[in-house]
């Protein structure tokens, strides 16, 4: 039984399919960190690129592009779903949530245009690509840190996550 049963039940803010859409974006930016080493192997002009790493390269920019749309769809469910959430409780925690929220939505889809602005309008690019990952990578440490804290304390947040 949680401590906390308000947090349960109807209250449950995000529907399956945002759930859904979270973790199928967990996987795929996975999948983009594991794509992105084989890219510097296809540009390397003394050795011809192997098979495996064209398709890692085709795999990093179609997969990313998914990325996108899926963040940009959640964006949108994630307004359209406003009016039935419960007010937010105006305690410092919840608000240090949504900025962090709300900056990894900003920086997931900065990432995405600016890999597609890399490879298909200016290669120059590539560092504000590189730039974006190092504040993914620092928002998703404090996001899952954050997770994990919930999950010890048992409050019921951690398992608006789960299915
Ligand atoms: C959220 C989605 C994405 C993630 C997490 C991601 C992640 C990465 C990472 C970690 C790197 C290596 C960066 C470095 O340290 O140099 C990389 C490189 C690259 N990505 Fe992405 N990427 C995403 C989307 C895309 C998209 C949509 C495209 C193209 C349409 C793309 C094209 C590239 C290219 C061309 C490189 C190589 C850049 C270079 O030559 O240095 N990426 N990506
Ligand atoms: C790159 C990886 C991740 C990204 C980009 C991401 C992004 C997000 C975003 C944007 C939200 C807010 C949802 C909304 O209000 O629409 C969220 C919520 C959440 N995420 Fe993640 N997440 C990632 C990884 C993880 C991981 C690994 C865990 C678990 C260890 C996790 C657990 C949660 C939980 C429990 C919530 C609900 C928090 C709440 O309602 O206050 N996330 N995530």
């Amino acid at each position: 039984m949680s401590k906390f049963p308000d947090e349960k039940g109807p209250q449950r803010p995000y529907t399956l399919l945002q759930v859904t859409l979270h973790w199928l974006v967990v996987l795929l930016i996975l999948g983009q960190w594991y794509t992105s080493r084989a890219i510097p192997r296809t540009h390397n002009p003394l050795l011809p690129p192997s098979d495996t790493d064209l398709i890692q390269h085709a795999i990093h920019t179609y997969a990313g592009i998914v990325v996108g749309i899926v963040m940009a769809t959640r964006l949108l469910l994630k307004f359209a779903s406003y009016r039935r959430q419960p007010p937010m409780p105006p305690v410092l925690t919840e608000r240090l949530a949504s900025i962090v929220h709300g900056g990894l939505y900003l920086a997931v889809l900065c990432q995405v245009a600016a890999g597609f602005i890399t490879t298909y309008l200016w290669g120059p690019a590539r560092v504000v690509h590189a730039f974006f990952w190092d504040v993914i990578l620092i928002l998703t440490s404090i996001h899952i840190a954050a997770a994990v804290y919930h999950l010890t304390r048992g409050d019921g947040v951690f398992r608006r996550m789960i299915p």
